[in-house]
């Protein structure tokens, strides 16, 4: 499979679900481009059984179906560098699918290398967040990569797609076509379209999938232990497991609580404004149990800097930067930093709260002798006044000066 017979021209790895859009865009490739598609799919998590997947993509006429378990290579990769920075887009998102999305731009580029394709394909429409991050990551990758986006070419409706696939024999799913346009990872589930349209309405119970709601939740708190060492999730409940298995379990645990049901108006990177719908229970629940570690600690110092490095940590992940020199740096900056991020929190899940009621830590930064107001006080009172004279000496002097110049100004 060379360059020389003209095929990678031809040959493209198309990132395959398995539904109804990119069966029939694999089947329009190759009918109305004459290309050679070989499907591509990633096991993170989301429901599904990937071997039909691969059958189905076999059946509707691609030559090899890859199919990848990444959901380790997704925590390792992209789950710790997102704990460590706590990473929320606009201070709510935990980022499920802009996680996910550069992790499948890199398995189609190592894939099409593989097959010796000189496409990737993609079934996003032109209005939307994840378009831009799989063409700007495949281009990161792989510069001379090119990119076929056969929904922004060929807008369908459902019932035109659905007239297609039956004319064209990919099989429809008999299911009643879900109101929603959701996306499911091991990191959170997105929910948009319908209803959820309109930011005023109250999303509906049929909403959500993965936690129930606050009033159906168990009216008995549920504590759990979460043990961190270098600012990665490694004990739940004193098993040691997994980063993926560990948050595959919180999100059932604490989804049972009602945990992480997040309802926001969100900034697109084309310029909309949407309403989207998340459910994240395991990610709320470890970054707010992370963030809190890292007061026990991080210097004040570092806990303030961070912070700024957090939000553009979470921006470029949203707007598709990933494989971006800013954010390795950011990762570096954090492995480092983190390095003292080692403890346990423990937190209360009780209908719909995921609450942190203890923490500690071998390198605590939090030392009772200095803290306490009872018996056993360490700290130096009478220093405090020095120190306050001198902390506000500048504006003592400033005060001073502008004194003088009301005087001058009265004379
Ligand atoms: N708004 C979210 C984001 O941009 C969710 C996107 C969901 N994608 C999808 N194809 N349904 O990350």
């Amino acid at each position: 499979m060379g360059a020389e017979d003209g095929s990678k021209d031809k040959r493209v790895v198309l990132a395959y679900s398995g539904g109804l859009d990119t069966s029939v865009i694999l089947k329009w490739l190759m009918e109305e481009k004459g290309m050679e598609v070989i499907t591509l799919t990633a096991d993170l998590g989301q429901p599904g059984d990937i071997e039909e997947i691969k059958e189905k993509a076999l059946k509707t006429g691609a030559p090899e179906a890859v199919v990848v378990d990444a959901k380790d290579e997704f925590a390792r990769d992209f789950l710790v560098p997102a704990i460590w920075a706590n990473a929320s887009y606009e201070d709510k998102y935990p980022l499920a699918t802009a996680l996910a999305r550069p992790l499948i731009a890199r398995l189609q580029v190592e894939t099409a290398r593989r097959v010796g394709a000189g496409w990737v394909a993609h079934g996003c429409t032109g209005k939307g967040n994840d378009q831009v991050r799989f063409e700007v990551a495949a281009r990161a990758l792989e510069p001379e990569i090119k990119i076929i986006a056969p929904m922004r070419e060929w807008i369908m409706t459902r019932e035109s797609e659905i007239e297609y696939a039956e004319s064209h024999g990919i099989p429809v799913p008999i299911t009643k076509a879900s109101p929603y346009s959701v996306d499911e990872n091991i990191w959170g589930r997105s929910c948009e379209c319908g209803i959820l349209e309109d930011p005023w309405e109250e999303p509906p119970e049929d909403a959500f999938d993965w936690t129930v709601s606050p009033m159906d939740a168990p009216d008995e708190p549920l504590y759990i232990q979460i043990d961190f060492e270098g600012g990665i999730p490694r004990v739940l409940d004193g098993e040691e497991m997994e980063l993926a298995q560990l948050v595959t379990r919180l999100n059932a645990i604490a989804g049972k609580h009602a945990v992480g049901r997040i309802d926001m108006v969100e900034d697109r990177v084309v310029g909309i404004k949407s309403r989207e719908i998340y459910e994240a229970p395991a990610a709320v629940a470890i970054i707010e149990a992370h963030r809190d570690l890292e007061r026990l600690t991080l210097t004040a110092e570092s806990l303030a800097f961070k912070k700024l490095l957090d939000q553009k940590f979470a921006e470029l992940t949203y707007q598709g930067l990933w494989f971006s020199p800013l954010r390795e740096a950011i990762d570096e900056f954090n492995r480092k930093i983190e390095e003292a991020v080692n403890g346990s929190v423990k937190m209360k899940l009780f209908k719909g709260g995921a609450t942190v009621v203890g923490r500690s830590s071998p390198g605590s930064l939090y030392d009772v002798g200095l803290a306490t107001y009872d018996k056993g006080d360490l700290f130096d009172h009478k220093s405090a006044a020095g120190f306050i004279k001198l902390w506000g000496l500048g504006l003592e002097v400033l005060s001073r000066g502008r004194k003088s110049e009301e005087k001058e100004g009265k004379k």
